[in-house]
């Protein structure tokens, strides 16, 4: 087997005994021109041992503990194969008789929804901000691949700084499958009756999605810095407009204004579960203290006058 060959000056693995072991160091680290049995008759007396050099010292100690463990490193050898059989036959099982990866392709319907992020506000971040923003793509773009039923991923308005950055830092992403990358304006690209701009200050709140509509998420990160922003936006359009029924599940720590891929993957998770409670759970990270309402609430909690306490970004990447 190959694994685990022993430290160097391994030909003298097959040795057994430290003498012989020492003549092998020996030979090759004697420079003083003595022959062999000189050299061999020295090391057979313990005394002479101590004669020796530190790194043959070393050396012998190396080889006498290489061959001791030889049982040891059998038997764990052993007990690696016996494992991954195991696992191979229980992986067989799992997937009555197909592949495993074949199942998972056969499972996956793509939804018709189209989610949208919404590019155009690249002149409003920072760059460090920008360099966020295009985390929370990379993890919806990741997500939207895994997912059981992916939806129809749109960039829109792609340009500036985060076209810039990602050339930079992920030149990959032009190779990107199953998403439309589009420099145009989402105006340009949907019908008008189509789209439903997602803002956490609508007082619309949504109730089902819609799997014809095209839906549009803000790609901002702002820390608040720009309230309301995209509710505005919508009005100033003419398109409809809708918050997530956040309030009516969840009791969070004063946060409802979330990350763009947080409200991404819910979307992904909601397409999955069909129930909005499950999906905000899967998706919502523990540490920010969203725990469930006993009761769902009748009216939103996060009424869009009380979204003004409630403007952080909820995102690992953050
Ligand atoms: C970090 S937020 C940007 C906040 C920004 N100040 C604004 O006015 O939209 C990123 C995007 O996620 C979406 N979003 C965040 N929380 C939401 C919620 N509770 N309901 C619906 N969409 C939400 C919005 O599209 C938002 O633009």
């Amino acid at each position: 087997m190959s694994s685990g060959m022993p430290p160097e000056d391994s030909v003298t693995a097959k040795v057994a005994d430290v003498e012989e072991v020492t003549k092998c160091n020996v030979d090759r680290t004697d420079r003083t021109g003595k022959d062999e049995n000189t050299v061999l008759m020295r090391q057979k007396s313990p005394e002479k041992v101590e004669t020796m050099s530190k790194n043959q010292r070393k050396k012998l100690m190396k080889q006498k503990q290489w061959e001791e463990e030889r049982d040891l490193r059998k038997q764990k050898r052993k007990e690696k194969r016996l494992k991954r059989k195991m696992v191979l036959q229980s992986q067989a099982e799992s997937s009555s008789g197909e592949s495993f990866r074949k199942r998972i392709h056969r499972d996956v319907v793509p939804s018709t929804l189209r989610l949208i992020i919404d590019c155009s506000f690249d002149k409003l971040m920072k760059l460090k901000d920008v360099k966020k923003l295009h985390k929370q793509i990379q993890r919806c773009y990741a997500e939207n691949r895994k997912a059981l039923h992916p939806v129809q991923f749109y960039l829109t308005s792609h340009g500036g700084q985060l076209k810039d950055n990602m050339n930079e830092t992920d030149k990959g992403w032009v190779n990107w499958k199953d998403i439309c990358i589009k420099s145009e304006h989402y105006s340009e690209l949907m019908k008008k009756e189509d789209l439903v701009y997602l803002t956490s200050d609508s007082p619309d709140v949504l109730n089902e999605l819609d799997e014809s509509k095209a839906y549009v998420i803000g790609g901002l990160v702002d820390h608040n810095h720009h309230k309301g922003i995209t509710y505005k936006t919508a009005q100033e359009q003419g398109i409809s407009h809708a918050q997530l029924p956040l309030g009516i599940f969840v009791k969070m720590n004063s946060r409802k204004v979330l990350a763009v891929n947080h409200v991404f993957e819910i979307i992904l998770a909601y397409l999955e579960k069909r129930d909005w409670k499950e999906a905000f759970f899967a998706v919502l990270p523990q540490r920010k203290g969203a725990k469930p309402l006993t009761r769902p609430a009748e009216t939103p909690i996060c009424k869009p006058e009380q979204s003004e306490i409630a403007q952080d970004e909820i995102s690992d990447s953050d």
